[in-house]
């Protein structure tokens, strides 16, 4: 075997490493039921998605993803800048490279949809974003929005519904990337579907 093959597949080794690093460090911390390791994967299926056609750098985007909640659990109200805390030295133990975890904090610490950003956002950060509103959208953002009003004291079924008016049916209007605007319709119309159907069934 030739040097730079073996060089060449030490380094996907290394980077499927940090893969596996961060996947477990993130499993750890996902105890909330609504941002659970089940949310953690499917943001960053969808945000490898969108980055790969919004051309982004599907490194950052991966590892944000995987660590953009891993304070949820600590510290609700801050977790964006408490994670982008954490997620550095995580990152730098995982043997993420060196000169893109700057990068990685900053889209963790701008992930937050209700909290307007004081600096100007990467491409990285709007598609996280994106991804982490299309979590909330859809038959998953059905489901997450009654799990998460019921962790919230307002049990009823009204209470649910009422949270889509609040904020579910307004997140098709403030996606960043046209790759997540198209996705965002399909699942903006399944909430309407549930709710007409709802609707009738309670006549
Ligand atoms: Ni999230």
């Amino acid at each position: 075997m030739s040097l730079s093959r073996k060089a060449s597949e030490a380094g996907s080794r290394g980077q499927s490493d940090w893969r596996e690093k961060l996947e477990e460090r993130s499993r750890v911390h996902a105890t909330d039921s609504c941002h659970d390791w089940g949310h953690v994967s499917r943001v960053r299926k969808l945000a490898l998605q969108i980055g790969a056609a919004e051309n982004a750098d599907l490194e950052v985007l991966e590892a944000a993803a995987l660590l953009h909640d891993m304070a949820y659990s600590k510290d609700r109200a801050n977790h964006e800048r408490l994670g982008a805390a954490l997620a550095e030295t995580e990152l730098a133990r995982a043997g993420f490279p060196a000169t893109k975890i700057r990068s990685v904090a900053h889209v963790i610490r701008n992930h937050r949809f209700s909290k307007t950003p004081s600096e100007p956002l990467s491409l990285e950060a709007k598609i996280l974003q994106d991804s982490d509103r299309l979590d909330a959208m859809g038959a998953v953002g059905i489901a997450r929005c009654f799990i998460w009003t019921g962790q919230h004291g307002r049990h009823g079924l009204r209470e649910g519904v009422d949270h889509f008016h609040e904020k579910l049916l307004k997140l098709k209007e403030g996606m960043n990337t046209r790759s997540a605007r198209s996705l965002a319709q399909d699942r903006h119309q399944t909430m309407l579907g549930f709710l007409a159907q709802l609707e009738r069934e309670e006549k």
